[in-house]
């Protein structure tokens, strides 16, 4: 029998690996016994780019999917509880680890993505995404009660590339969107375990066409990558949203869900993930994605997928002592 705080801490451990909009890892986890709880980090909430909170929760999401499928991997099942005190709107979920039948090999194979999963930025290669991949992303969205949406036209792909430069170059006309920026994109050489370090972008992204805005993390300063050799990847790659139905803070949790387990059921094809979510931190962009390219559903996450050529550097993680804490 594995002890409940080995348990406590290998889960926790898969939910930190979790994307999160810039690196911020906006979560905090609670042990007690074989129960883990799941908090937001609000100091960590992006209050200019995110001010209601949508995508730390989306991240938190992504956290909690990891923590699940890592209760899998040891053959428990995670009974989730969400938001189980409405005077602790910040502690999003109860978790029990409960001792189950073992892990299939499926589960088994997506937690292996786990680790192996990097953001990607930049152009992919010409080498096309499995036959069907999108139908079985679709359906691994649904279940977690979130839509992924392929974004077929070209017109539509062209549009939205547009809607992202139009986002990145008024976030860079703002003070304190490039102040924001700044704080989650440090020098390259600091010793921080979060954030979007120089390793993990490109000094230059390939130009793809149609071309998607990269985040503006050097700020002029030439930090980056540099690669080893001349990358010819420069494709777009398959345009995906992940939408939910409504918009509420569960939506948020749902949609973050749904992305992780997309992201991993993907990486098992060693196809990455490029996000493209500026467009998204503007209300009045958001709704006009929303009406003209969703059907009305809300629009989450604006992604690329595809090969990617070079190792992307994975992202810095804060250590278990900064994340977990006894909880009495
Ligand atoms: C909701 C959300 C939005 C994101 N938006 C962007 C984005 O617009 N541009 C980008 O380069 N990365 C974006 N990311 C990726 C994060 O920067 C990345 O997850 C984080 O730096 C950790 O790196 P990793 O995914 O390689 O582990 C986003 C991630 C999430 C969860």
């Amino acid at each position: 029998m594995v002890p409940p705080e080995e348990i406590a801490a290998f889960v926790i451990d898969a939910a930190s690996q979790a994307p999160s909009v810039h690196n911020t890892q906006p979560w905090w986890f609670g042990v007690h016994g074989s129960r883990v709880t799941v908090h937001a980090d609000t100091d960590r909430r992006l209050d200019v780019a995110d001010p209601d909170g949508r995508e730390m929760l989306i991240s938190c999401g992504a956290a909690l999917f990891n923590l699940r499928l890592a209760a899998r991997h040891l053959g428990h099942t995670a009974e989730v509880r969400l938001w189980p005190d409405p005077e602790r709107p910040t502690l999003l979920a109860d978790v029990d680890l409960i001792p189950d039948r073992p892990a299939t090999a499926d589960e088994r194979r997506m937690f292996e993505q786990i680790t192996r999963r990097h953001s990607h930025r930049g152009g992919f290669t010409a080498d096309r995404p499995p036959t069907g991949l999108s139908s079985t992303l679709g359906a691994e969205a649904r279940r977690e009660g979130a839509v992924l949406r392929v974004v077929a036209d070209l017109r539509a792909i062209r549009a939205l590339a547009g809607l992202s430069e139009v986002a990145e170059q008024t976030q860079r006309l703002s003070p304190d969107h490039v102040g924001e920026i700044a704080r989650w994109a440090p020098a390259p050489g600091n010793r921080r375990k979060d954030g979007v370090q120089a390793g993990a972008y490109p000094r230059e992204a390939a130009h793809t066409d149609p071309h998607f805005a990269a985040r503006d993390f050097a700020r002029g300063q030439g930090w980056g990558r540099t690669e080893a050799r001349h990358l010819t990847g420069d494709r777009t790659g398959t345009v995906v949203m992940v939408m939910t139905r409504e918009d509420t803070a569960a939506d948020w949790l749902a949609a973050g869900q749904a992305l992780q387990r997309v992201l991993l059921r993907a990486a098992e094809d060693d196809v990455s993930a490029a996000f493209h979510t500026q467009a998204l931190e503007f209300p009045e962009l958001r709704a006009f994605v929303r009406e003209r390219y969703c059907d009305g559903a809300h629009p989450q996450v604006i992604m690329r997928l595809g090969h990617a050529e070079e190792e992307t550097g994975g992202g810095v993680r804060r250590p278990e002592a900064e994340i977990a804490r006894d909880e009495p």
